[in-house]
Parts: structure tokens; C-alpha cells; sequence
């Protein structure tokens, strides 16, 4: 008998990238891993077509716009694929009887908050990118009624683009480095955060809805950057600056820590501290390197 599927869409983004490594550990179901070459999301009788050849089980949604920045001038592209598409994607599930996990940010809040934010705690977005992914939730919830979302932060990898490897660039081209203090959060190794996935379609209980997850701590941009500093024995000089001194297109949340006392009572997740999962993500980028 064949196994039940689960196909995967950008899957060669950081987090589709380690739910493929993550993936060899849940060997009771075949993967399908689709790149946003072979499945562009915005193209509903692709995706239509891909879900009536496998008939999945589940669909991991990794497919976004996440060019924050770039969202600003791009509203459009950032709507079709982080909202118009979920939204399709959503009612093809519910149309097959797949279940839904959806990826979504810290990003879909204002950053007014002083305290970690729970999944019930009023959205408000302030930049296009965030809107973008509000909507995706909004339409993924409302087009199928199995559908579980997940909002992360300041996702990492030793695949692809991300804060940690730019840090590592620059500490090794300039004496000294400007970060940002005043925005506050977690960061999320996608290595953890493939696991927890991996780890809720293994708990064999599905309960749709929005989760929170993100690595265990409390700490700014600077703090992180401090921490790539210390760990690659890097001697850049790391200096603190205000976000006021460093304008950018999209305007960020000052404060977007996550609440994940939910995922932890419904999924028993047992989640690293952000600088236990850095050294991991290091020492990976390092056997990549060898
Ligand atoms: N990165 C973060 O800091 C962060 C923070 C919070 C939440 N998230 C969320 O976490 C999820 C995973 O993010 P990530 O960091 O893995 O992002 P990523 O590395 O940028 O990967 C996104 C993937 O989506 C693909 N893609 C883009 N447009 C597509 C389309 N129209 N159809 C199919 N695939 C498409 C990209 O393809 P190409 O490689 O060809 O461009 C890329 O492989 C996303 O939902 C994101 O919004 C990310």
C-alpha cells in the first residue's frame, strides 16, 4: 500500500529546505517537495492538478513573499502570493480533504504590546508584508475548516538569506556594526520549527487554529547580532542604535515576542533557547562550509 503524501510547496526557501532534512525522520509518509518553479501557487489548476495526482494528506504551505522591504513598492505581488493564493490553496484543501499548515509571521502586529503576544491578541499590522500575511490567515482559516496556523519570527537557517549569515558577512568586511536595540522578539532557528510541524502531523491529533512559535528568550537585533559575534570569535566591534537611526522601507514592530504557552499545552513542544539553536545553526553553516 502506498503511503500517505504530504506535499510541501517552496521548498527551496530556509524552512522548505529543513522540513526535506527533517522530513527522513517521519518515514511513514511520502514527501513531495515542490519549488516555486514546479508549483507556483498562484496558479490554482497547478496546484489543483498537484492535489489531484497525490491526493495529500497534509499541505505544508513555505510559499511567501518575504521580501519585507521590497513588499512596500510590490503590494500586489506581495497580496497575490501571501493572501489571493493561500486563499486558493486553502479551498483545494478543504475540496480534497487535506489538512492545512500554514506559515504566518509576528509581523501580522503593531508592536505595541509589552507583553508576549497570544494568538487571541488583536492584529494590526503596520507594513504591506504584514497585511499581506494577515489576509492570507484570514482567507486560509475561512476556506478550510482544517487548517492549522503557525506564526513565527525572525526565521534562520544555514540555507538561503537571513540576518545571521548577513552578520556573519559584514563582521567579516567592516571593523565595526550599527544594530538595532529598540525591536524586540525571538528568533526562529527553521530547523526547530520543521520539527515542530513534523512533530504536530506525528502527534495524530489535528486541532485547527492559529499557534505561536518561535525559540525560547527575549532579545533585540543587537543582542543577536552580540551573539554572532561571540560565537564566530569575530572581532567586530557591535554597536547599539535605535531603530530611528536606520530607516527602511517597511516600518517593523518594536515588539513582537510570541506567546507560545498554546503549542506547548496542545503539542507538548519542548522549545530551544534561541542561543542553544544559534550554535546548532553555526555549526551547520560550518559542515556546510567543510
Ligand atoms: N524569514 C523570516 O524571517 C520569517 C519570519 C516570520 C514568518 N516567516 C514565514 O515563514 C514561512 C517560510 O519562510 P522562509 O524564511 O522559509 O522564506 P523563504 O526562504 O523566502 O522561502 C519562501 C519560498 O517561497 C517560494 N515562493 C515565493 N513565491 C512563490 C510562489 N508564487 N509560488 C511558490 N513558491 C513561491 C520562494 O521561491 P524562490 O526561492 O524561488 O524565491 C521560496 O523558496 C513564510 O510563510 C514566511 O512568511 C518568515
Amino acid at each position: 500500500m502506498s503511503k500517505p503524501t504530504i506535499v510541501v510547496t517552496g521548498s527551496s526557501g530556509q524552512l522548505g529546505r529543513e522540513l526535506r532534512d527533517a522530513s527522513v525522520n517521519l518515514s511513514e509518509y511520502q514527501f513531495i517537495f515542490a519549488t516555486r518553479q514546479e508549483l507556483p501557487i498562484e496558479e490554482p489548476e497547478q496546484v489543483r492538478l498537484v492535489f489531484q495526482r497525490y491526493q495529500p494528506v497534509y499541505c505544508i504551505n513555505c510559499a511567501a513573499y518575504t521580501a519585507v522591504d521590497k513588499a512596500e513598492s510590490e503590494r500586489d505581488r506581495a497580496f497575490l502570493v501571501n493572501a489571493e493564493s493561500v486563499g486558493i490553496q486553502s479551498g483545494t484543501c478543504q475540496q480534497f480533504g487535506t489538512k492545512l499548515l500554514h506559515i504566518s509571521t509576528d509581523y501580522v502586529f503593531d508592536g505595541n504590546s509589552a507583553v508576549p503576544l497570544k494568538e487571541t491578541d488583536p492584529t494590526g499590522p503596520i507594513n504591506v508584508y504584514g497585511a499581506s500575511k494577515l489576509e492570507g490567515e484570514r482567507l486560509a482559516l475561512l476556506n478550510n475548516d482544517d487548517t492549522l496556523i503557525l506564526r513565527t519570527s525572525w526565521v534562520y537557517s544555514a540555507y538561503g538569506n537571513n540576518f545571521v549569515k548577513t552578520m556573519i558577512r559584514l563582521m567579516g568586511e567592516r571593523p565595526s556594526l550599527n544594530v538595532i536595540n529598540d525591536q524586540v522578539g525571538s528568533p526562529t532557528y527553521a530547523a526547530d520549527l520543521a520539527r515542530m510541524i513534523l512533530q504536530i502531523i506525528a502527534a495524530g491529533k489535528f486541532i485547527p487554529g492559529i499557534y505561536h512559535y518561535s525559540n525560547e528568550g527575549e532579545i533585540s537585533w543587537f543582542d543577536f547580532a552580540s551573539a554572532i559575534r561571540d560565537l564566530t570569535g569575530s572581532s567586530c566591534e557591535i554597536r547599539p542604535i535605535p531603530t530611528s537611526q536606520y530607516p527602511t522601507p517597511a516600518r517593523r514592530p518594536r515588539f513582537s515576542l510570541l506567546d507560545k504557552t498554546k503549542i506547548k499545552s496542545v503539542y507538548a513542544a519542548q522549545i530551544p533557547f534561541w542561543r542553544d539553536s544559534l550554535e546548532k545553526c553555526l555549526s551547520q553553516m560550518k559542515k556546510q562550509e567543510a
